[in-house]
């Protein structure tokens, strides 16, 4: 068992396999943090200090004991109303029009397996995998009760959290802000690193040091965003990759979220994670209850690395859900960068003739094949199949894809909506805009209220039609601007509109799973906009960035795989120049990067010439050979892309019999230093014999001294090593 309370110190004590997180019910029945981060044994009470501390205020049942004060103390579920001034985790407004709340332990429960979440994504784990641990805090004044969860999965090494917040009370109440992790840590000095970005460059990578004040990363888009992703780290000060300490969160959800970073006046460090509390106010009516969306937490001690490959294993199994959590997807040509708006059935077919000649396995029809849809000012909602554009019936269009031996996908973007539709001049009042005034376009349309079960309805009704009657075996799902004028027509309380959308996205997709288990989803929103553990929950891939280039795709991938596997991570090869940076790269190295990933492509094949197209095949042909490591192995950054001149990741076997060894010189300079890149995770003392040159090396050299990369002229070369145990 994961989690031991101990009922005369008053602790719970959780622990996975390398990390411990313990918490203890105080004399007054606040619940107090002790203890996060390498696995321990005992109570950590001590680690508690109490001194009269001017203007940190005093509960009153502490009476004169002035040393007692929740501004100061390390807290699990920290609130406005007992005299902590930091950033709290939730705000309540009363019934009575008051803020004041206060959480005192009533009871707990510990159970085998994990808890889930009504109409929410989260972890989930067999009973023999996992622990849960739920304790219920109540404030007497308001009658509302908050249940906290924690989900422990030892092997994982990943500790959850969410909370249900119930109103027991006779009156309605408001809940301000919500968020479901609190990590206080009570001394240290730490980094935050965060995942920032902008369309087409998501996911850069920042650390700063945590400094007084609050430092805040967060999305208010509706979507978790291109601009900052839903999950940071903090690092102590001199952690690396492979050493020292370090914390993960995560936030499971695909809206708006808040982080927030605060270096408090006593040095003390609180992370928080949950929901953004701008525009959200959710109201409980007495007897209703809310769901926190979860929070992962995870504790490396041995770096970053440790920390990545814990989040991986997690998501991989114990996240991604459905047939294609653990099989080889398809290797896939999807049109879109091939010809745009421009399909139709003849070309749609002739790429898929010659994918099929290359030996690619489905080909997707991007956007454009329904409606009114020639470019994107029209057409979104009207999800019928433009049969005079495609030229004949889709049906017949798939069969003719499935008799050349390919599967079949398609791209919906089920959440937008161009006013320029048939179902916008039906149903005006179904997009998300603010009765008398003009809505905030972006890519000229609008987004439909999802928080709306009758236009979440509509929407599946459509598309399933469509899927019923063809042998469709994949979808894209995107999105294509953020959310703005948040406003239903279905309720009073706005402020709950931007998380019941959300549910309403949750509901739509866990109905189109189960009504299709054989259809493989890929996640998007413009590229990796909504790249988040919450979606990984429904699609197990997502369309890591709209932008193909193989260089910049070097650095977003980097950034992706401090939070996310490689199996969830999209990656196509495209065309040269490339379409959004106009930068010409070598075909092998744009091979190598989308071999970071599900990979596929995503070009005109007629523009090929036959060297390429024999290069297509021998790719292929090796990401066949490396699947296996690529999609399951445990995976290493072995430089910084941002900062050298060498882009390195290597994927290594769990027995660490077989390495992958990926290298792309970002960099060219006359008389060229050599970069020597250092492997990571081989069993020591072993000899491994690289295949493509046959010479053996010894592990402990590989790991110390690394191999050369050839300093070879020409731009952007990328090199690949595999290495197996002999
Ligand atoms: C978004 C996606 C692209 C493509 C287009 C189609 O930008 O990220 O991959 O599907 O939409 O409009």
């Amino acid at each position: 068992m994961g989690i031991i309370f101990d009922k005369g110190k008053n602790t719970f004590t959780l622990h996975t396999k390398s990390s411990t997180y313990q918490m203890q019910v105080d004399r007054f029945g606040f619940l107090l943090h002790l203890y996060y981060g390498r696995r321990t044994e005992g109570c950590m009470d001590y680690l508690l200090q109490y001194a009269d501390r001017g203007f940190s205020g005093n509960p009153y049942d502490a009476g004169n004991d002035r040393a007692y004060s929740m501004d100061a103390l390390p807290q699990e579920l920290p609130c406005q109303g007992t005299g902590d001034f930091r950033n709290t985790a939730v705000v309540i407004r009363n019934a009575d029009g008051s803020y004041g709340c206060d959480f005192r332990y009533q009871g707990h429960r510990i159970r085998k397996g994990k808890y889930a979440l009504p109409g929410l994504p989260a972890v989930y784990a067999g009973e023999d995998e996992a622990d849960t641990l739920e304790i219920d805090l109540l404030d007497e004044t308001s009658r509302i009760e908050v249940t906290l969860f924690y989900g422990v999965l030892p092997e994982q090494n990943v500790i959850t959290r969410s909370a249900c917040i119930k109103n027991h009370g006779a009156g309605k109440c408001y809940l301000k802000k919500a968020q479901a992790a609190c990590l206080d840590f009570v001394g240290g000095e730490y980094d935050l690193i965060c995942f920032y970005g902008r369309h087409a460059m998501e996911r850069n990578v920042q650390r700063t040091p945590v400094a007084h004040g609050t430092q805040v990363i967060g999305s208010r888009r509706g979507t978790s965003s291109h601009q900052y992703n839903p999950m940071f780290v903090l690092a102590g000060r001199g952690t690396t990759e492979d050493t020292g300490s370090c914390y993960a969160m995560s936030f499971v959800y695909s809206g708006s979220f808040k982080g927030e970073v605060e270096k408090d006046q006593f040095n003390q460090t609180r992370a928080l994670l949950g929901l953004s509390d701008e525009m959200f106010s959710y109201p409980l009516e007495p007897g209703e209850v809310f769901f926190v969306p979860e929070v992962v937490c995870a504790y490396s001690g041995n770096g970053l690395s440790g920390l990545s490959q814990d989040l991986h294993a997690c998501f991989r199994k114990h996240l991604c859900r459905g047939k294609y959590r653990d099989c080889l997807r398809p290797i896939l040509l999807n049109s879109w960068e091939a010809s745009y708006f421009d399909i139709n059935g003849k070309n749609v077919y002739e790429l898929a003739r010659q994918a099929a000649d290359l030996g690619i396995e489905m080909l997707v029809m991007d956007d454009g094949w329904f409606g009114k849809r020639d470019d994107d000012n029209s057409g979104l909602g009207d999800w019928y199949v433009n049969e005079k554009k495609l030229g004949e019936p889709l049906d017949a269009l798939i069969r003719k894809i499935n008799g050349l031996g390919l599967k079949f996908g398609i791209w919906f973007e089920p959440e937008g909506v161009n006013e320029d539709s048939d179902l916008f001049r039906e149903h005006p009042d179904w997009a998300l805009t603010i009765p008398g005034r003009n809505p905030v376009r972006g890519r000229n349309q609008l987004v439909l209220d999802f928080s709306r079960p009758e236009v979440v309805d509509h929407i599946f009704g459509k598309m399933c039609h469509i899927l019923d009657a063809c042998n469709i075996e994949y979808i894209k799902w995107d999105l294509n601007r953020s959310l703005s004028d948040l406003y239903s027509c279905n309720t009073k309380d706005q402020g709950r509109v931007a998380y019941d959308y959300v549910l309403g996205l949750y509901d739509f997709l866990e109905r189109l799973m189960k009504r299709y288990p054989d259809i493989l989803l890929e996640g998007c929103s413009g590229g990796g906009g909504r790249f988040d553990a919450g979606m990984l929950y429904y699609t197990p891939q997502i369309w890591c960035s709209d932008n193909t280039d193989a260089i910049d795709r070097v650095r977003i991938q980097y950034g992706t795989s401090f939070g996310y596997p490689v199996s969830a991570v999209g990656a196509h090869v495209s065309a040269a120049p490339n379409h959004q940076t106009g930068r010409v790269t070598p075909f092998h190295t744009r091979g190598v990067t989308a071999m970071a990933g599900t990979f596929g492509y995503e070009l005109d094949l007629a523009a090929l010439d036959e060297r390429e197209k024999q290069k297509i095949r021998e790719q292929i042909r090796d990401y066949k050979k490396y699947a296996h490591l690529v999609l399951d192995g445990l995976y290493y950054r072995l430089t910084d892309p941002c900062a050298e001149e060498a882009g390195a990741w290597e994927f290594v076997s769990e027995d660490g019999s077989e390495a992958l060894v990926n290298v792309v010189m970002q960099e060219i300079h006359g008389n060229m230093t050599v970069s020597y890149i250092r492997l990571k995770g081989l069993l020591p003392g072993c000899s491994y014999k690289e295949q493509h040159s046959g010479k053996v090396y010894a592990s402990d050299a590989l790991m110390e001294a690394g191999v050369p990369v050839p300093s070879k002229m020409g731009e952007y070369r990328a090199y690949q090593m595999y290495f197996v145990k002999i």
